[in-house]
């Protein structure tokens, strides 16, 4: 029960023009992954072994990670960087294969979790607390991972300063395996139009409403997750998740921009065998210069 007596001091012109469809890539006012309420309550979805809603399914990123470092061959020798890591449930799992693992995410509670849960497990993983589109780093690894559809969640410029970043970060012949959304992913999708109130959500810890909508581009091929959090003073706090949607021929022609070829592509990064109807994409794409 809402038990507040504060009164509520709503800019209903400000709700009217927040709740119509923003132009493409525009920002929110917060960074979901970096808000200190909500990264505990996603640290505690990332680690339920069952949930897909933050990291993949335990069984998922086991079979991933098996065929990820059977394709790459990975050994002692290869250096590798696992980018957006989360509380490092990829990293821990490539440790089996190489003794070469760096992290980074920009997330203070998931790191701190991954390097703590690294001394205790006695694995000598390096975790860097760093935004990767502000990397510098030369010429350092031999792979470089994004998962969890986390390039496509990128701003289009985003997007090419990621793979600049990457290129860079990459020794020369290194690889870049990600995965992607295609558009039939979205084409299942539901539309959302949805309100509700509530005392310490997930979205806020105290008394708020929250109005989420979704949103379609289809000149970008893109989609917006828009969730506008109104607090119980009336400030409104307005998150934005995008998702860009890939063909094989688009990504191609955007990796190619940045010196990369795609040497094989998969349903998923499991390996399964690619074909024109699947709603995700798994992409080995090698650097060429
Ligand atoms: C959907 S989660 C996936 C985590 C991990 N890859 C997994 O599959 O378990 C996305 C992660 O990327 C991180 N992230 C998003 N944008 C980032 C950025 N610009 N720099 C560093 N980390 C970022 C978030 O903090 C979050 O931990």
């Amino acid at each position: 029960m809402i038990t507040s007596n504060k009164k509520i001091n709503l800019d209903l012109n400000e709700l009217f023009q927040l709740a119509q469809k923003p132009p493409v890539y525009s920002k929110g006012t917060k960074v979901f992954w970096q808000e200190s309420h909500i990264a505990k309550r996603v640290l505690d979805v990332h680690l339920d072994p069952y949930s897909e809603k933050a990291s993949k399914r335990a069984e998922t990123i086991e079979k991933e990670v098996t065929f990820i470092a059977e394709y790459l061959n990975l050994n002692d020798e290869q250096a590798v960087i696992d980018l957006g890591c989360g509380p490092g449930l990829y990293c821990e799992k490539f440790y089996n294969y190489s003794k070469n693992i760096t992290g980074m995410d920009f997330s203070c509670n998931s790191i701190s979790y991954a390097q703590d849960s690294a001394k205790n497990k006695n694995l000598n993983i390096k975790y860097i607390h760093n935004n990767y589109l502000d990397m510098q780093l030369q010429n350092c690894y031999d792979a470089a991972f994004v998962i969890f559809y986390d390039f496509g969640a990128l701003l289009k410029d985003e997007m090419h300063v990621l793979l600049d970043k990457i290129n860079n970060a990459l020794k020369p012949g290194g690889y870049f395996v990600f995965d992607i959304l295609t558009p039939k992913y979205y084409e299942s999708e539901e539309v959302k139009s949805n309100w509700y109130i509530e005392v310490g959500g997930f979205w806020n810890p105290a008394a708020h409403m929250v109005l989420e909508k979704n949103f379609y581009y289809p000149e970008e091929s893109a989609s917006l997750y828009q969730i506008l959090v109104v607090s119980e003073i009336g400030n409104i706090d307005v998150y934005r998740i995008y998702q860009t949607f890939f063909t094989l021929p688009t990504i191609k022609s955007l990796l190619e921009q940045h010196n990369f070829i795609v040497k094989n592509v998969f349903n998923d990064l499991s390996g399964t065998t690619f074909d024109e109807t699947s709603k995700t994409m798994g992409i080995f794409a090698q650097k060429v210069r």
